[in-house]
């Protein structure tokens, strides 16, 4: 059984508690910390800015995910980073010379993602897929927690997993949207690294329980 990290998104939480409820999930054993930025332009949703980021990254020792949803993420990962971002996740449907923004996040020394929307092929991100350690892959459309799975995407996952391990890519696969006990056990069967869960975890009479029961599931 292979290692599966859990990434609980604070989008799911209580942000009138929020580090309470960061502090929950790290002592439940999260993985990594799942941040999602949306800028009302990528997404139409607004939601979290560096300060924020800046703010919960006195409070915790995770490692903190931090997905971009938003148009210009050369113009703004910078001060994710300086905030505390260990990962940055930009989407591949953005106009941005992305090998330049691959590079320039890897020269400040953290990790760096590529993320696809249920529409886009992995074929699209085939060229700067031996240049990111991470490809996001989501199971919803983008912009809200609490959105069903989209089954149809277990097939992309399994064929990013085959193209990973044919060309020893070194790259971690991460799934987000409608994870729940069911969906993580079909994500980690089709290869997922990596599983992002927000309203499963913080919508539970007992999310440290929950959250125990998801990384023991896969
Ligand atoms: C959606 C976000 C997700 C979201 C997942 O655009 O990228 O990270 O928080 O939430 P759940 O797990 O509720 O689908
Ligand atoms: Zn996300």
């Amino acid at each position: 059984m292979k290692n599966i990290l859990i990434a609980p998104s604070i989008l799911s939480a209580d942000f009138s508690n929020l580090i309470k409820d960061v502090s929950m999930v790290e002592s439940a054993g999260a993985d990594w910390l799942h941040i999602d930025v949306m800028d009302g332009h990528f997404v139409p949703n607004i939601t979290i800015g560096p300060v924020v980021v800046k703010s919960i990254k006195k409070h915790s020792k995770m490692f903190f995910d931090v997905h971009l949803m938003i148009t210009n993420p050369e113009k703004y990962w910078e001060s994710f980073y300086k905030a505390g971002a260990d990962l940055i996740v930009f989407h591949s449907e953005v106009l941005c010379d992305k090998k330049q923004l691959i590079s320039d996040i890897k020269k400040a020394g953290i990790k760096v993602g590529v993320s696809i929307k249920p529409k886009t092929p992995v074929s699209d991100i085939s060229e700067i897929l031996p240049l990111v350690d991470v490809v996001l892959i989501m199971t919803v459309e983008p912009g809200f927690g609490g959105q069903s799975f989209m089954h149809d995407m277990v097939p992309k996952i399994s064929s990013l997993r085959q193209i990973i391990d044919d060309n020893k890519y070194n790259c971690l696969i991460e799934i987000d949207g409608g994870i729940n006990s069911e969906t993580a056990k079909i994500c980690a069967d089709a290869g997922a690294d990596v599983l992002v869960s927000g309203s499963y975890i913080f919508a539970a009479q007992n999310p440290q329980q929950v959250l125990k029961g998801l990384k023991s599931i896969c």
